[in-house]
């Protein structure tokens, strides 16, 4: 685990660096070792700038909720004074894929919704949509024009994303001829995002792991190519969480998600009690007679021990040693034990998402007073860059 302050530890890890993040740790490390010896105080850690994005394509599922929200909220929580918190809502990258115009009004105003609903706080993190500011699209392009097509080739959520909306069974199956500019050119909008306010860090899950690798390709060939007088792009660190993935209640071979068929493979967000009972009293688990965890040979059973612990902000093996270990209990325990924990964790957002959104003049407050200070932030960025590739 990498981190610069010796007083706290961090719930997040990094993921694996690069040979470019490694260098730049480096420097971070021995700056501040200087730092701490010279003035005699313990080392401080740099502020950080953290900045995610999130789609507004529905109702988030438990998943997405673990995977990306409750973590933002965490962050907030944990973030030095110092810290800087962006979090957007990206209605252009939900435009990748196909959308019903009425639709996509009410699910970027829902998710806006359920950022507040979940504890974001707009005092402390910016909090806006990507489409409200233009300076994305312009960093956006610019950065196009830096990134050899080779290297978006060799993304693979785009060959996914394609497959799932041509309703292909296997990725083979999908020729490009099909596939849009913006889907294929989505990582370097997300680098865009990211880079627009020089941000540092960027909460992500597993399958964006490749995409910030790429975020951190585009800055290092940005900074290469117009150094004058100083690297001017951070090489943003992916952080990811702990959380480990929830599977489908159904299918627990596959992931849950928004799209699969059966509605009681997925819990949602605003569920209501009864219907989060039913759907956990009905999950797919197996016939041994004793709780343990092992996701290999225990997919079922495991995914409820990881939602647990997750409602319960515990590592799971701790949780299966207090709760489970050596003892005589069974899956109607735990399935009632999950259920508990479940209603609980989302009473708070799903009340509080109800209230939220009808209050639409509140909404769009916190929306237009984010943008203004996304734009003024990245201004400065803009300016930069400008001047340095030659439109200033
Ligand atoms: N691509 C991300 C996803 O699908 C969303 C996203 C867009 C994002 N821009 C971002 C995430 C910038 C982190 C940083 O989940």
């Amino acid at each position: 685990m990498f981190t610069c302050s010796s007083t706290r530890r961090l719930a997040f890890s990094f993921a694996k660096p690069s040979n470019v993040s490694r260098t730049s740790k480096a420097t971070i490390s021995r700056k501040y070792s200087v730092d701490a010896q010279n003035n005699d105080i313990p080392a401080k850690r740099r502020p950080r700038i953290i900045f995610s994005g999130i789609q507004p394509t529905g109702i988030p599922h438990l998943g997405n909720y673990f995977g990306a929200l409750a973590n933002w909220v965490k962050l907030q929580r944990e973030a030095e004074p110092e810290d800087e918190l962006l979090f957007s809502v990206v209605g252009w990258h939900a435009l990748t894929l196909p959308q019903d115009p009425k639709a996509l009004v009410e699910a970027r105003q829902d998710m806006m919704a359920l950022m507040l609903a979940v504890g974001l706080d707009p005092k402390r993190s910016i909090l806006f949509h990507q489409d409200h500011n233009q300076n994305h699209v312009e960093l956006g392009w610019i950065f196009s024009c830096l990134t050899p097509v080779g290297k978006l080739r060799r993304m693979t959520t785009w060959k996914s994303r394609l497959a799932v909306s041509r309703n292909a069974n296997d990725e083979s199956e999908v020729d490009d001829s099909l596939l849009n500019t913006g889907l294929f050119t989505y990582p370097v909008l997300q680098a865009a995002d990211i880079l627009a306010y020089k941000a540092t860090h960027v909460p992500v899950g597993d399958d964006q792991q490749q995409h910030l690798e790429l975020a951190r390709d585009i800055a290092d060939i940005f900074n290469r190519t117009y150094k004058k007088p100083s690297r001017l792009f951070p090489l943003p660190q992916s952080m990811y969480t702990p959380t480990r993935r929830v599977l489908s209640l159904k299918d627990p071979s596959a992931k849950m998600s928004k799209s699969a068929q059966d509605p009681n493979s997925r819990i949602l967000l605003t569920d209501p009690p009864s219907l989060i009972s039913s759907k956990i009293r009905s999950a797919v688990t197996d016939s041994l007679p004793t709780i343990t965890y092992d996701p290999q040979t225990r997919p079922g059973t495991s995914n409820l021990l990881n939602i647990l612990a997750a409602c319960m902000d515990q590592d799971v093996e701790d949780v299966v040693r207090e709760r489970y270990e050596g003892k005589a209990r069974n899956h109607a325990d735990l399935k009632k034990e999950v259920e508990e924990a479940v209603v609980e964790r989302f009473r708070g957002p799903r009340e509080e998402f109800e209230k939220v959104r009808g209050e639409r003049a509140y909404l769009e407050e916190v929306a237009r007073k984010g943008a203004e200070r996304a734009k003024e932030k990245s201004d400065v960025v803009l300016t930069e860059v400008r001047r340095r590739v030659g439109l200033a």
